[in-house]
């Protein structure tokens, strides 16, 4: 089962993004020192998580990962101390078959062979645990190309976790990584704790771009599979890497915090910009990612013309947060009406969550003007409304 439970949203750095194989001590303890010293780490971002890359080496007579001392002096568990020296949590990589993406894929180092999971589930959890970490990813590459079945292999790592928690006293959070294809959300809650929806936000090297932005936010939507503890993951961010504006980074982090994602930088935040920095630490954005029920929004409604609102039901009583979503070329009014959102048409107060600023009280709706492929993200405080709300689409069982 679930190890942790983590609530809210796991929130963090991960590597590969930016650096995709090319880890060692040297570039995680400079993105950790970074996550403190620029302010993203009291925003809240606190998995400092390695990605594939780092298992350059074998396994050695009883099976266990030897490591390169030349990448990591000290082995991992001196990077995991290093990241917890920091106030952080520790993330690690690897893969439910024989090995990771990066042996199919290969990017910037050759990958070793054997060092996926397979055969070793519980030995690999146990070495986790011990050297400190507290957060693994699981991917699946070595397991599609195997053909191992989605659902019974990550239920088989979830009891060797807990088999191997029972041995160390530790826990790990189990963040799945299969790329929705053996549709987890159906599966998955209670086993893992955060799970991929679709394929990667953005492949090797490639520059970001909207439709894969949007085919993740569309694909994560499985509103039934999340609540607080268990969260469909879209991927990792984008915010702040080459090719991707102001406007989009936020339309970005609209969408992963309406959707209740996780949230884990990818971007290089030792040479990040201030903007890049307050984008991705707005305090009214976070907390609607960050909200303690854990919700995912909802489509609650869509006009012929592709302009669509999102409807959160947050904490508290009358609280939603909205996000209205031109999808189109060009700039467009978009309506968010209170019915809609489950609240009576009594007047509401609305609040823009980038600009921090209130818009003011209104009846029966909101309009207002959404840039081309732009988004708005609004807070409302109304009146709850009797009968069916958003909330009844939204929630599931605890
Ligand atoms: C897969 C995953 C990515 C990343 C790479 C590493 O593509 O989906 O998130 O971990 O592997 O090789």
């Amino acid at each position: 089962t679930s190890q942790i439970g983590v609530t809210p949203p796991p929130m963090g750095w991960a590597s590969w993004n930016s650096f995709f194989s090319s880890i060692d001590h040297n570039v995680i303890k400079q993105q950790a020192d970074a996550l403190v010293s620029s302010g993203m780490a009291a925003a809240g971002y606190k998995y400092v998580n390695l990605d594939d890359g780092w298992w350059q080496g074998q396994r050695d007579a009883n099976g266990n990962i030897v490591v390169d001392e030349k990448l990591w002096p000290g082995g991992m568990k001196a990077i995991a101390d290093y990241i917890h020296s920091k106030g952080l949590k520790a993330g690690i990589y690897t893969d439910a078959g024989k090995q990771g993406c990066g042996y199919y894929f290969p990017t910037t180092r050759p990958a070793a062979p054997n060092t996926g999971m397979e055969g070793h589930y519980q030995q690999d959890l146990e070495t986790f645990q011990r050297w400190g970490f507290d957060y693994v990813k699981l991917d699946f590459c070595g397991g599609r190309v195997e053909g191992l079945n989605q659902e019974t292999t990550y239920k088989a790592i979830s009891a060797a976790n807990e088999a191997a928690s029972a041995v160390t006293g530790r826990k790990l959070v189990l963040s799945y990584c299969e790329w929705g294809t053996g549709l987890p959300w159906n599966w998955a809650t209670g086993y893992g704790d955060l799970w991929r929806t679709s394929d990667d936000v953005l492949f090797f090297k490639e520059t970001p771009g909207l439709t894969k932005m949007y085919r993740n936010f569309d694909q994560a939507l499985q509103p039934a599979a999340q609540h607080t503890g268990y969260y469909n993951d879209p991927d990792m961010l984008m915010v702040g890497l080459n090719g991707m504006t102001a406007a989009r980074n936020r339309l970005h982090m609209s969408l992963w915090s309406i959707a209740g994602a996780p949230l884990l930088a990818g971007n290089n935040v030792a040479t990040m910009s201030t903007e890049t920095r307050d984008i991705l630490t707005n305090p009214e954005v976070l907390a609607i990612n960050q909200d303690p029920r854990g919700l995912q929004g909802v489509k609650v409604a869509e006009d012929t013309r592709n302009l669509q609102v999102y409807g959160k039901v947050l904490s508290g009583t009358g609280k939603r947060a909205v996000m209205l979503f031109n999808r189109t070329g060009s700039a467009a009014n978009i309506t968010v009406r209170w019915a809609d959102l489950g609240l009576t048409s009594a007047s509401a107060t609305v609040r823009n969550a980038w600009t921090r600023t209130g818009a003011g009280s209104f009846a029966t709706s909101y309009t207002t003007s959404v840039p081309a492929n732009d988004a708005v993200l609004l807070t409302v405080s109304g009146t709850e409304a009797s009968g069916t709300t958003v909330e009844d689409t939204a929630t599931a069982t605890t």
